[in-house]
């Protein structure tokens, strides 16, 4: 059982890595990453993903260019990631869409945040950099990837050796995020 001290210094350890070097993600870390965001909780355990798993270097050269801010460059340190991890939003099951309904509550896309955050910390664990994407051109990834129009592509995620330094992390003073007992 992993200890506690061990569980916050993995999750501090997790950083957007958006350099990596050539090495290939051997397919054993590569499965448990994968296992990691099949195994995330989900309301109703509806699982509303499907992780599309991008390791061919030209998919990803692709994807690359449909991701990257053309003025910023934003997004094309992309091309280096020999895995790409594209998340689908798939219809969520009965009870959780009634659930969302009732509760005007999209309970899918909080499941996808968890899935992401899980696979970047098994990422981590097994020692591989990972960064979360949001910003892309929906429409070209769908073609890309043979994706129906009907389906949301909520997040990318690259995975690969980094050759990123530690960064000391950055957040809001905890005294404004966190309260007891009254907000
Ligand atoms: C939903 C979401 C979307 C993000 N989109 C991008 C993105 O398009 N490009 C990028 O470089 N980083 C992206 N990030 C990474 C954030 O910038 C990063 O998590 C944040 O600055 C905190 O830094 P840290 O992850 O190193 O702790 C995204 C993160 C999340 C959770």
């Amino acid at each position: 059982m992993i200890g506690g001290k061990e569980m916050l210094d993995l999750i501090i350890r997790r950083q957007s890595d958006r350099k990596y070097s050539d090495r290939q993600v051997e397919a054993d870390k590569l499965e448990r990453i994968i296992e990691a965001g099949r195994m995330a909780p989900s309301a109703c355990n509806s699982q509303p993903w499907k992780f599309v798993v991008v390791n061919d270097s030209r998919l990803v050269d692709q994807i690359a260019e449909a991701s990257t801010e053309k003025i910023t460059g934003m997004n094309s340190f992309l091309r280096q990631a020999p895995i790409l991890i594209v998340i689908v939003r798939e219809n969520p099951n009965f009870s959780s869409k009634v659930g969302s309904a009732i509760k005007n509550k999209d309970y899918s896309h909080i499941d996808i945040g968890i899935a992401a955050e899980n696979i970047c910390l098994q990422a981590a664990a097994e020692g591989i950099g990972s960064c979360i994407i949001g910003w892309f051109d929906e429409k070209q990834i769908r073609k890309i990837l043979g994706i129906p129009f009907s389906k949301r592509i909520e997040i990318i995620i690259s995975l690969g050796y980094s050759l990123s330094d530690h960064r000391d992390k950055k957040r809001k003073p905890k005294d404004l995020t966190v309260s007891y007992n009254r907000y």
